[in-house]
């Protein structure tokens, strides 16, 4: 019997989450069982224990929709973000607004960044891998 507080799954071509088309596809659809629609209480105490300190240069890898981003950029924290999926990079551009420039869309194992990172922030990114790409991280 299907539960009906979960959506029901559209079908879905792309098996590949290695691919772009993979999460393209479920942007398109809007099917982002993971998206929280928000930033994480943690992430904001961790932020706001961290201020008046020089922030540090933060790559947020696999951002989706971008919501912590954004939340660096308004708080003035050098932020970079990545997707590889053109349907995540733009649903990033989106929640961005002015700060579209933050995010690029490129493969993570191909990125070299602007500036030396000195935390990198992931959200469902290395879960959504599969595991036999771990060793190249
Ligand atoms: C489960 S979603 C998580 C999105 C976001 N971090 C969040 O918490 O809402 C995984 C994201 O990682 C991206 N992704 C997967 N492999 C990638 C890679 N090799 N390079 C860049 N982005 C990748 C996907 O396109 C997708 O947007």
């Amino acid at each position: 019997m299907s539960d009906p507080t979960r959506p029901a799954v559209p079908s879905f071509g792309n098996r590949d989450p290695n691919s772009p088309g993979f999460w393209d596809e479920r942007f398109k659809e809007q099917f982002m069982p993971w998206d929280q629609a928000g930033v994480p209480e943690g992430f904001r105490a961790f932020v706001a224990e961290r201020d008046g300190q020089t922030p540090p240069n933060v790559l947020i890898p696999g951002c989706g929709s971008a919501y912590e981003a954004l939340y660096l950029a308004e708080c003035g924290w050098p932020v970079r973000t990545i997707d590889f999926s053109p349907n995540a990079v733009a649903a990033a551009r989106e929640q961005l607004g002015a700060h579209g420039g933050i995010v690029e869309q490129v493969d993570f194992f191909a990125y070299e960044p602007p500036f030396a990172p000195d935390w990198v922030y992931e959200r469902t990114f290395l879960c959504a891998m599969l595991k036999d790409r771990w060793q190249e991280l």
